[in-house]
């Protein structure tokens, strides 16, 4: 019976730089649902934002809790942009390389509600997936793939492994410590930009584990998507576009944010998407665009080449040819409530690190690339946490428990959850909106189901529990009164 001293459920930037940190030495384990590259971290563009110098924290840790919309917990805050220079100086150590200008030095570039150029890239707009491919060929622990988690195994406040599918069969892995970097809950909405293993079923378990859920009802959406693809995960156009002179604008080529908000394209997130919504419902459906007339071609093409690629796949010729855009779901700022150490409260050896997790790091509005930076700097503290917990362990073996999986009316069931999702818990909610989609929800969860179905169930009735209970708009929930 093989036992590790630490499973890591998910291998996008939180898991694997939590397997980095822990040595070679210990029986480490990363399960990774389908291949390596189905995580969100593989898709993020912008970058991931650090305090240029020692003086800048204080400013970065200002644009963090302002985003935030007073939600942030701003020890989290404090230890995120405090941490994060040396989180990201350890992988520059390693060996890892961010951009740079001829004379060899960092490039940053500006992004939404940063008040610096504060947000370093790699491979110009691939920055996720160059720091992924850096953390797998750094993972000194073996990777488990196409394992989908499908039980925590847990008697009173102890973890004792997962219940795992990996290759047609169901089998039980044990450990002493559990970590869970799964990521958020993209696949709840009909428009994401979120990995298609990205389906909220380990906050479900959390949920039927006992873990408190914090501030689901923050669902963050991303202002410029090109979502007329029939692929899930639709097209995302980076901040850094807008941070370096895209411009949002209407049929007639207006930019018409300045309406909204006097920071127009630089504005949050959530303004930016709210706005882009209003517009186009005042405008009974008008068309919205993200142009790029202000970029010179070959420096589009060199700064932003994943992009420029995947639109031309799509039929664009950037940056001379203007993208229709909508804003579409991105990111969950709720999670499995933890402290700053990572620890899941009421266990003695669980876990929780990146966008599963909620410290309350970005309150009701995350700034943007905040995120690889959390994963980065939360990571090292799940590892360090990890290694000196001690307590008393004695393994126990547990039943097989094969509840199925699917069953044949799921994707009925989860196309319509997805839509109703999007139609009733998106950007502008109102009260009645949000009880149809809970009285639904419960509905189906009386339906003959599998058991990753009823997960996402169970986490889209918290969130919308929880959006139903804020009564007031802040931050990413904003509801019509
Ligand atoms: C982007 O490149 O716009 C995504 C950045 C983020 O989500 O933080």
């Amino acid at each position: 019976m093989q036992i590790f001293d630490v499973i890591i459920v998910g291998a996008g930037i939180a898991g694997l730089n939590t397997a980095l940190n822990i040595p070679k030495d210990k029986k480490v384990l990363v399960l990774c649902k389908e291949n390596s590259w189905d995580c969100n971290t593989f898709y993020a563009q912008g970058g991931i934002s650090v305090a240029i110098d020692e003086n800048d924290i204080d400013s970065h840790i200002k644009d963090t809790l302002s985003a935030g919309a007073g939600l942030c917990d701003e020890e989290a805050v404090r230890v995120l942009c405090s941490e994060g220079r040396s989180a990201v100086k350890s992988l520059i150590d390693l060996g890892f390389e961010f951009d740079k200008d001829t004379d060899g030095n960092l490039l940053y570039t500006k992004e939404a509600a940063h008040g610096k150029n504060r947000i370093l890239h790699a491979g110009g707009d691939a920055t996720g997936r160059v720091m992924h491919l850096f953390l797998m060929q750094n993972n000194p622990h073996p990777l488990m793939y196409k394992t989908t988690v499908i039980n925590i195994l847990k008697k009173d406040d102890t973890i004792y492994g997962v219940r795992v599918f990996h290759k047609g069969k169901y089998k039980n892995l044990y450990c002493k410590n559990l970590v869970l970097a799964s990521g958020g809950i993209g696949s709840l909405y009909e428009f994401h930009t979120n990995s298609r293993t990205i389906s909220a079923d380990i906050q479900g378990l959390g949920i039927e584990c006992g873990c408190e859920l914090r501030d689901m009802e923050m669902t963050q959406f991303h202002p410029t998507v090109f979502v007329n693809t029939d692929k899930a995960r639709k097209q995302l156009l980076s901040e850094s576009l807008r941070g370096e002179g895209a411009y949002v604008v209407n049929e007639k080529n207006e930019r018409f944010l300045f309406d909204y908000d006097k920071r127009g394209e630089l504005s949050p997130r959530d303004i930016v998407s709210r706005a882009i919504f209003d517009y186009k419902q005042k405008n009974e459906g008008e068309t919205v665009y993200l142009s790029f007339e202000n970029f010179e071609k070959e420096f589009f093409k060199k700064r932003f080449p994943t992009i420029y690629y995947n639109l031309k796949d799509l039929g664009f010729n950037l940056p001379e040819d203007r993208v229709p855009i909508s804003p579409a779901f991105h990111y969950f700022m709720g999670g499995i409530k933890c402290d700053i150490d990572t620890r899941v409260e009421g266990f003695k050896n669980l876990f929780v690190v990146g966008e599963v997790a909620n410290t309350r790091v970005h309150g009701a509005n995350r700034l943007a690339s905040n995120s690889l930076l959390e994963g980065l700097v939360f990571s090292i503290r799940a590892a360090k946490t990890i290694l000196k917990n001690s307590y008393d362990f004695s393994h126990i073996e547990f039943e097989e428990d094969d509840e199925p999986l699917f069953k044949i009316n799921d994707k009925i069931y989860k196309n319509e959850l997805r839509k109703l999702m999007w139609n009733n818990v998106g950007i502008i909610r109102t009260q009645e909106k949000l009880q149809f989609a809970l009285d639904r929800v419960n509905e189906l969860l009386f339906k003959d189901i599998g058991k990753l179905l009823r997960l996402r169930l169970k986490t889209s009735q918290e969130i919308i529990k929880s959006a139903i209970k804020r009564k007031k708009s802040l931050g990413a929930h904003y509801i019509k009164e």
